[in-house]
């Protein structure tokens, strides 16, 4: 009986102990760790790209994380990863497919439903690259891109590309002939350098500092934001004033942690994307005037701006390029490209 008297005692004393330790809990009398309580909320996006952080992609990247931070007071947070350091750009986009980052933005070469964006001179200025990106055509191209494993969420830019080599100025189609020169890994580009009679060698970003390094080839053609941030000035030592095409992403997120996302959040996002792509474009342009300043002053590279004429030569030896896309992509929206802005 006394046993039976003890252990009732204990029991009623127990409960009252958990109440009391609730009831303290749910004042928020008992301390508790804040962030490891606010962890169980925190969303992370890991956002995986190729190129240095002060570049126009790069410094996107962050302002998306910003803006997102600041919209959503660190509740959803974009950590970056510059410079290939997750993953190169051929890897990419299998580690978003399969959710092993949650964003990345590849080039459109590196994506060959946005191949056509790599024609040649197909873009007249910043503005008409402007109501692309930003228009009823680059909804249009987004969507091509939209797939089971991927939702696009924008088209942003790095301006336009300009070709360098080692030992001269590429300014003549016949200039071209027999150099090695590294294209991204798109069929429209490296079609673009055989109707010059050059050797394209597609390589990996991060493998073209050192393949100019040991001269597996010639020549390049980048944007002078990629140019100056990796240096590529210490070895090609003549760059030629081109615009002949533009360098762009399609900033991509896997498509079922999209679909986890509440509608909220989704618009919380959508809106960061906005703000950053209109940022981005303009970005872009004044990156690559100020690193062109840059290199001007630096004396590290002597210039060659193509003048109208000849332009209008390389456009010539580059025209069979356009018959191929038109029949793969179809002439529809290289016309919609091209006439919008207008
Ligand atoms: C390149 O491969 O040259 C570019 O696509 C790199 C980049 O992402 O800007």
């Amino acid at each position: 009986m006394r046993y039976f008297i003890a252990a009732s005692a204990a029991t009623v004393f127990g409960l009252l102990a958990l109440l009391l330790f609730q009831s303290d809990v749910a004042k928020n009398e008992i301390p508790f760790d804040d962030e490891q309580a606010g962890l169980k909320n925190q969303l992370v996006i890991h956002f995986s790209h190729v190129v240095a952080e002060n570049t126009p992609k790069g410094l996107a990247a962050q302002k998306f994380a910003d803006i997102v931070e600041q919209k959503t007071e660190g509740r959803i947070k974009v950590l970056v990863y510059p410079n290939s350091v997750l993953f190169s750009d051929s890897e990419e986009l299998n580690a978003v497919q399969a959710g092993e980052v949650q964003m990345i933005a590849p080039s459109f070469s590196k994506l060959g439903q946005l191949e056509l964006l790599d024609l040649p001179f197909l873009f007249r200025d910043d503005d008409h690259l402007r109501s692309v990106f930003t228009g009823p055509a680059g909804k249009n191209l987004l969507n091509r891109v939209q797939s089971q494993d991927l939702k696009p969420l924008a088209l942003w830019s790095n301006g336009f590309k300009q070709v360098t080599h080692r030992e001269k100025h590429l300014v003549a189609p016949n200039d071209f002939k027999n150099e090695r020169m590294r294209i991204q890994p798109s069929s429209l580009i490296e079609q673009q350098y055989e109707l010059l009679g050059a050797k394209p060698v597609p390589l990996s970003f991060n493998d073209v500092y050192q393949s100019l390094e040991s001269q597996q080839i010639d020549g390049q053609e980048n944007t002078v934001s990629n140019f100056y941030s990796k240096r590529f000035y210490k070895l090609q030592k003549f760059m030629t004033i081109s615009n002949h095409g533009i360098l762009g992403y399609a900033v991509l997120m896997n498509m079922a942690f999209w679909e986890k996302l509440s509608s909220d959040d989704q618009a919380i996002l959508l809106a960061a994307m906005e703000e950053t792509t209109k940022w981005n474009i303009e970005q872009a342009k004044k990156m690559n005037e100020i690193q062109l300043e840059k290199l001007k002053t630096s004396g590290e590279v002597t210039f060659y701006e193509l003048s109208g004429a000849e332009k209008e030569k390389w456009r010539k030896a580059l025209k069979g390029v356009y018959s191929k896309a038109e029949q793969d992509y179809g002439s529809e929206i290289i016309k919609e490209i091209r006439n919008a802005g207008k």
